[in-house]
């Protein structure tokens, strides 16, 4: 199980300084909306520069067909070792991306979101109207169609996941605390859980940034997993 450490910080200048701060750990890096959509490509690059480490781009694409791959074909380009649809985007839509990164030389690693993990159960019936995990599997079959790489799951879904797909097909576990609370996190998990559960990768965002010793924990993540 690998480490990938969410870069939700207020500023390109903080986020740096965790990169920084984790330098040597093998772990992986992961951008979100916020850090991206504030910073672009620059931080990417900047990111890139001070670790060495591989890059999540969790821009969660959701969209038509085309523009689907359009996107997914623009993040190729850049070198990006990891992205992600929404699986309700379709498997017209994952397919599309996948056939466009067919035939490259070395292609990012491509999940479907699932269920985000802040949604418990009531939220999700009120809007997809199934349990979650039925759909979390239910996309996660559609996706490994589609032939895409694994799915983000909270690590609750992760075994079952596997279990009705393939051992081989890469589940990543947001929805990490290592105690209980959960901010706007809904569906959270134990490292240790998440180990069990067989999630290859886990993510951790606030209990990494906002800890007084990030580095610290950090390791202790990364040699534990
Ligand atoms: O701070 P925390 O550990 O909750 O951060 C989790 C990160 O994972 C956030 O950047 C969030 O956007 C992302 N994420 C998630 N659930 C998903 C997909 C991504 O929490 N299903």
């Amino acid at each position: 199980m690998k480490l990938c450490v969410a870069l939700d910080l207020h500023s390109a200048k903080e986020n740096l300084a965790i990169v920084e701060k984790l330098s040597g750990i093998d772990l992986w890096f992961k951008i979100g909306l916020r850090s991206f959509i504030r910073d672009g490509w620059k931080f990417v690059d900047q990111t890139r520069r001070v670790s060495g480490a591989p890059i999540f781009l969790d821009l969660k694409l959701h969209d038509i067909p085309n523009t689907t791959a359009d996107a997914a074909a623009e993040i190729a380009d850049r070198g990006i070792e990891m992205f992600n649809i929404h699986a309700s985007a379709g498997t017209k839509a994952m397919e599309a991306a996948m056939n466009r990164l067919h035939g490259l030389s070395r292609r990012p690693i491509v999940l479907a979101v699932t269920a985000l993990t802040s949604f418990d159960n009531t939220e999700f019936m009120a809007i997809y109207n199934s349990p979650i995990e039925k759909s979390a599997i239910d996309m996660a079959k559609l996706a490994s169609g589609a032939g895409l790489d694994g799915v983000v799951c909270s690590a609750h879904e992760s075994a079952a996941i596997k279990t009705a797909v393939s051992d081989r097909f890469l589940t990543l576990c947001p929805g990490v605390r290592f105690n209980g609370g959960g901010d706007d996190q809904s569906r959270v998990a134990t490292p240790e859980i998440a180990k069990e559960q067989k999630a290859d990768f886990i993510v951790v965002g606030r209990p990494i940034l906002s800890a007084p010793d990030p580095r610290a924990i950090a390791r202790s993540l990364a040699h534990g997993l």
